[in-house]
């Protein structure tokens, strides 16, 4: 059973492991606002707007592809699709720049454009930076529109700050504490396994070794969208304290660098590069699109091993070495070690 908000009111559904979010909204509670276009998490058709409560107690909202979010990840987090932003008649800014700005024809991108511009306009006051074309441009780069062209969308953006604020703003409100109690549950389910720590990672994966590993699904879910695989059992590793760190390091030949958690998301690390490794974190401002770059991991990237990977030639440059853990045990190596070849990287057993 899945517990979340959708928004603002609390939902209890069960969904089999590997149905996406879109899924769940379209098929399951009939919330058809938000559109399947790709199903692959190019188009952006489907963008909504996923909250967790951040350090300071305060919801944080980013956009995701639903097509490709697995909807157990909603587990404990606020969800919010078009259908929840406007107050009767009063429209949130997001949608009338884009009236103002005849930014819609067809509309069939229009929800998920105006989901991420939902998720610019609400991040303004945490970060208190300006809208810049580039910041705008990175928002939207993951929303593709074959008819209105993009002058107009973009001009709606631009004037979101022209337009009255929303009476009242729902989505900060939402009770972190009942939010939290459903985390504690994300152990019980069976077939979606949540584990919170890596020692029950382990354990699980010992005990389901057939049962995939997920962490953002921005490659594993295509296998479910594109192949038509079924997963009876999938393993979540983004709820695991361990693997959420970023941590400053020495290593033994006494080289300092950092320690990245395999479950952290790019948008998550994007600081660390902004400050440390510009370089990188330029080639990163180029992957995906803000909705991939806000779920996707270096881990996935890396236990993918894709020849087209970007990060994987960064980090053999890096010289980057890997802490891997397995039921069998632990083991540190160099990373050119690890990819063995496309797409078959060298599993986590010890020396
Ligand atoms: C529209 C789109 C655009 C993209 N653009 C780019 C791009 O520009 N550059 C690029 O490099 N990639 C791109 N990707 C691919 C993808 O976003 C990245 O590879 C991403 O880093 C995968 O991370 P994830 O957390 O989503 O992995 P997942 O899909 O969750 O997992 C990927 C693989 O890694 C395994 N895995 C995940 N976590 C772990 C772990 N902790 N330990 C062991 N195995 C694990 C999974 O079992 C799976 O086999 C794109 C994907 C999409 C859909
Ligand atoms: S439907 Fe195209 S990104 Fe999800
Ligand atoms: S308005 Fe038709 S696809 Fe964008």
């Amino acid at each position: 059973m899945i517990h979340f908000q959708l928004n603002g009111q609390p939902r209890s559904v069960a969904a089999t492991p590997d149905t996406s979010v879109l899924e769940l909204l379209r098929e399951t509670l009939g919330q058809v606002g938000t559109k399947e276009g790709c199903a692959s998490g190019d188009c952006g058709a489907c963008t909504v707007a996923v909250g967790d409560v951040n350090d300071t107690g305060k919801m944080h909202y980013h956009s995701a592809n639903a097509c490709i979010m697995p909807a157990h990840q909603l587990q404990g987090r606020s969800l919010v699709t078009v259908e929840g932003l406007a107050d009767g008649d009063n429209l949130h800014p997001a949608q009338s720049a884009m009236v103002t700005c005849h930014a819609s024809q067809c509309g069939f991108c229009t929800p998920g454009i105006v989901m991420s511009l939902f998720t610019l306009h609400e991040a303004q006051p945490e970060t208190l930076t300006p809208l810049t074309p580039e910041r705008l441009e990175a928002a939207l780069g993951g929303n593709l529109c074959r008819c209105t062209g993009y002058r107009p969308i973009r001009d709606a953006a631009l004037s979101m700050a022209d337009h009255p604020a929303p009476r009242y703003a729902w989505w900060h409100n939402v009770s972190a504490p009942e939010l939290a109690a459903h985390i504690d549950s994300t152990s019980a389910d069976e077939h979606f396994v949540q584990p919170t720590t890596l020692a029950a990672l382990l354990a699980a994966r010992k005990r389901y070794p057939e049962a995939p590993l997920v962490a953002g699904g921005t490659d594993l879910w295509l296998n479910v969208t594109q192949n038509l695989k079924r997963y009876e059992r999938v393993i979540d590793v983004t709820r695991v304290d361990e693997l959420l760190g970023i941590e400053a390091a020495t290593l033994d030949d006494g080289r300092k660098g950092w320690w990245i958690g395999a479950a952290v998301t790019y948008t998550r690390l994007m600081p660390l590069l902004d400050e440390r490794f510009p370089g990188f974190a330029h080639l990163l401002h180029r992957l995906g699109s803000a909705q991939i770059r806000n779920r996707g991991t270096l881990g996935g990237n890396i236990a993918n091993a894709s020849p087209i990977g970007d990060t994987p030639p960064v980090l053999l440059a890096l010289e980057a070495r890997l802490w891997l853990a397995g039921p069998e045990g632990k083991r540190e190596l160099a990373l050119d070690e690890f990819l063995l070849t496309t797409k078959r990287p060298s599993c986590a057993r010890t020396k």
